[in-house]
C-alpha cells in the first residue's frame, strides 16, 4: 500500500472526530455567524503556526506555501489580535506526516470556502486564506501526494503516522479550547 493511501486509512476516524471537534463553528449550517468566523481563522491560525514552526526546523525540502501568513491577513482585518499558543517540543516528529495533514486540510477548506460564498455573510477581504485553498488546493493536492509517494519515505511510515495523528490532535485540541 502507497504511504498516501495507508495514512488515509488509519487517520480516517481522526479525520471525523476533527469534524466533530469544529461542529461549534456550526459550519455548513444557518446558524453560522461572522463570530463563528472569527473563532475558526483563531483555531487555524494557531495551528498553522505550530505546524509551520515544526517543519521549518525538521530541514523540510517539500515547497509548501505557508498559510499561517493568510490567515493572519484575515484576522487583523477584522480587527482580531493574533497570539500564538505554547507548543510541545519534546515530539519526535517526521514534518512529512505533519505537512500531510496540513496539505489535505485545505481540501476541506476548500469545502468550506464554497459555503461561505453561498452565505454571503463573510467579506471577499477577509477570506484570502479560504480562497487560497479553493484555488491551490486540489491544485497542490496531488504533487504532495506524489512527493508523499516516493519509496524512500515508506520505511518510515510509522514516525510520519504518529506525526499525522499529532497534527490531527492538535487542531482538535485548539478547536476544544476555542469553546470556552
Ligand atoms: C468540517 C471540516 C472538514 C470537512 C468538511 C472536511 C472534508 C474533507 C474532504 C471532503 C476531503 C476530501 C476527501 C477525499 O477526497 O477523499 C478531505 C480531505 C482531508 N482532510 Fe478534511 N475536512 C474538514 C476538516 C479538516 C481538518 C480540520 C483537517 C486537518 C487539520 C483535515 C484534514 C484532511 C486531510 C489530511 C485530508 C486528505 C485525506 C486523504 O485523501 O488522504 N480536514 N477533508
Amino acid at each position: 500500500m502507497e504511504l498516501s493511501a495507508y495514512l488515509k486509512k488509519e487517520t480516517k476516524e481522526l479525520h471525523e472526530e476533527t469534524e466533530k471537534s469544529f461542529a461549534h463553528f456550526h459550519l455548513f449550517s444557518d446558524d453560522f455567524h461572522i463570530d463563528h468566523y472569527k473563532k475558526l481563522l483563531e483555531v487555524q491560525y494557531q495551528w498553522h503556526k505550530s505546524i509551520e514552526y515544526l517543519v521549518d526546523h525538521a530541514n523540510c525540502k517539500y515547497p509548501y506555501h505557508k498559510k499561517s501568513r493568510l490567515l493572519e491577513k484575515d484576522l487583523n482585518s477584522l480587527g482580531q489580535k493574533v497570539s500564538i499558543q505554547p507548543l510541545r517540543e519534546d515530539l519526535d516528529y517526521h514534518h512529512l506526516g505533519l505537512l500531510y495533514v496540513m496539505e489535505g486540510s485545505m481540501l476541506g477548506a476548500s469545502m468550506m470556502h464554497q459555503f461561505f460564498v453561498k452565505k454571503k455573510l463573510i467579506e471577499e477581504n477577509v477570506l484570502n486564506y479560504y480562497k487560497y485553498c479553493s484555488n491551490d488546493g486540489a491544485r497542490t493536492w496531488p504533487s504532495f501526494v506524489k512527493y508523499l509517494n516516493k519509496p524512500e519515505f515508506l520505511e518510515q511510515k510509522e514516525q510520519l503516522l504518529a506525526s499525522a495523528k499529532y497534527a490531527f490532535n492538535l487542531i482538535s485540541k485548539y478547536a476544544e479550547k476555542c469553546k470556552n
